[in-house]
């Protein structure tokens, strides 16, 4: 613990965090399941699941981890010294690398799309179909498809080697902002083309008929996934807070900022779809082929097809850097590890384990478990089993285990101001920790399981 790094400002931590939560998410998943369940009724009740669940799991995970300034297995051990609750942290780090595997292989797609944008391949999309044979043809292209994540690797890995303060914080000084800045170009692209209120109709009309049970359960699925919960990633990033810093204050701002952008991507992809009369589709469709398509009859579509694959990589290295460092900070707090060697060794590891999910698209798209490939089998264990499995501990562990009294005396600290103002504060909190977030998450999880 010698050596153990602290961000350099609460700002900081803020900006990586968010960094964190705004993924691959925020700018595909969630534009397009909002558009498919009911638009801004969708938006509504994930709204409700961010505040009944994400914020008050957010709160537990950040605080766990900067009481105790440790890694997921150390924050789980300190808190409650049983080798139970120590395994639980421990299913952190496994997510941790399991996500990183496939989430690299996508992002590095987005980095590969930069360069396809820039080499003006968009500019022979005519029709869907080649769009569509062109992303077929790279992603099963074996050089391409590995060749990229092993880049993508290579610069998630280069921000941890960095080390906290120096890598993480800085690159996100520079990157969020410019993350920020190109959104609201394309935003303001999307806005002024001819058509584009479509778009916003399509993402914000309101369409309650469209909630059911299930749009409910992908809402609150989402809200956990985005806001990278459940696998100790916030957990590490809160255990290099300082003791004086506002957790309340923070996390409502990481939460508004995440939906904000999400808000925010919906609009930039939508009102140029629709006002460039293409189809919302769902998924890798939408961004790797009907967007490359849209970009290339939208005036100006060169520069900003560049733009939103460079908005998209960045936003996939912010959270692919968080999930990476979970794993390294393990390696550093528990076994005693130089930084540099965990990065290299587990970051070595961590991509080696990617490669099978990028060859799932080629050569391995036949090598199947439980009827899944590679790349599927470590989406869906990850983020449908140990995700909300991790997650449900955690509110349960600070809920029922850790207990309030505990709990309240280090939330204080850095907002004793705002909670001895606001004593009901706390005992919200306690009240969605305690009994909501664990039912709502056991909810999902048996629903991703196919339970329900
Ligand atoms: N929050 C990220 C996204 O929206 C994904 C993520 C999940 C990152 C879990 C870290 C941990 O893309």
């Amino acid at each position: 613990m010698n050596n153990r790094e602290n961000w350099g400002s609460k700002f900081g931590f803020i900006l990586a965090a968010t960094g964190s939560a705004i993924g691959l998410g925020n700018i595909w998943k969630f534009p397009y399941i909002a558009g498919e369940n009911g638009g801004a009724a969708f938006v509504f009740v994930y709204l409700f699941c961010i505040a009944l669940v994400g914020l008050p799991v957010l709160m537990a995970e950040v605080l766990m981890g900067r009481t105790t300034q440790r890694n997921p297995v150390g924050a789980f051990k300190i808190l409650s010294g049983s080798p139970v609750w120590t395994a639980i942290g421990g299913l952190g780090v496994l997510a941790g690398f399991v996500v990183l595997s496939f989430y690299s292989v996508i992002a590095g797609w987005s980095l590969g799309y930069v360069f396809e944008a820039i080499s003006g391949a968009f500019s022979d999309f005519t029709t869907a179909s080649v769009a569509e044979e062109h992303f077929n043809s790279l992603v099963s292209d074996v050089t391409w498809n590995v060749g990229w994540h092993v880049i993508f690797f290579g610069f998630t890995m280069a921000f941890v080697y960095l080390g906290v303060k120096g890598g993480i914080e800085r690159g996100s000084k520079i990157m969020m902002p410019v993350l920020f800045i190109i959104l609201l170009m394309l935003v303001a692209r999307g806005l002024t083309l001819e058509g584009a209120e479509k778009g916003i109709a399509f993402l914000l009309n309101p369409d309650w008929s469209k909630i059911s049970g299930e749009s409910v359960l992908i809402a609150l699925g989402h809200a956990f996934f985005t806001l990278s919960l459940g696998m100790g990633a916030m957990m590490t990033y809160g255990s290099y807070l300082n003791k004086d810093d506002n957790i309340l204050s923070a996390t409502s701002l990481i939460v508004f900022l995440d939906t904000f952008i999400a808000l925010l991507a919906g609009v930039a992809i939508f009102s140029s779809v629709f006002a460039m009369g293409q189809d919302p589709a769902g998924g890798p469709g939408l961004i790797f082929q009907t967007l490359p398509l849209v970009f290339s009859t939208m005036p100006g579509g060169f520069i900003f097809s560049i733009l939103f694959f460079v908005l998209l990589s960045l936003a996939a290295l912010t959270s692919a850097i968080s999930l990476l460092e979970v794993v390294v900070a393990y390696f550093v707090d528990e076994k005693n590890w130089p930084r540099h060697k965990a990065v290299i060794v587990f970051g070595l590891v961590t991509l080696l384990l990617g490669i099978p999910s990028a060859l799932s698209f080629n050569v391995m798209a036949e090598v199947k478990l439980f009827g899944k490939n590679f790349f599927d089998l470590a989406d869906f264990f990850s983020s449908n089993i140990l995700l909300p499995l991790g997650g449900f501990c955690i509110a349960v562990f600070v809920a029922w285990v850790w207990g309030f009294d505990k709990a309240v005396i280090h939330l204080k600290e850095g907002s004793a101001g705002l909670l001895d103002r606001n004593p009901w504060l706390a005992d919200l909190w306690w009240v969605f920790l305690k009994f909501i977030s664990p039912v709502l998450i056991f909810i999902v999880f048996l629903y991703s399981l196919g339970l329900i």
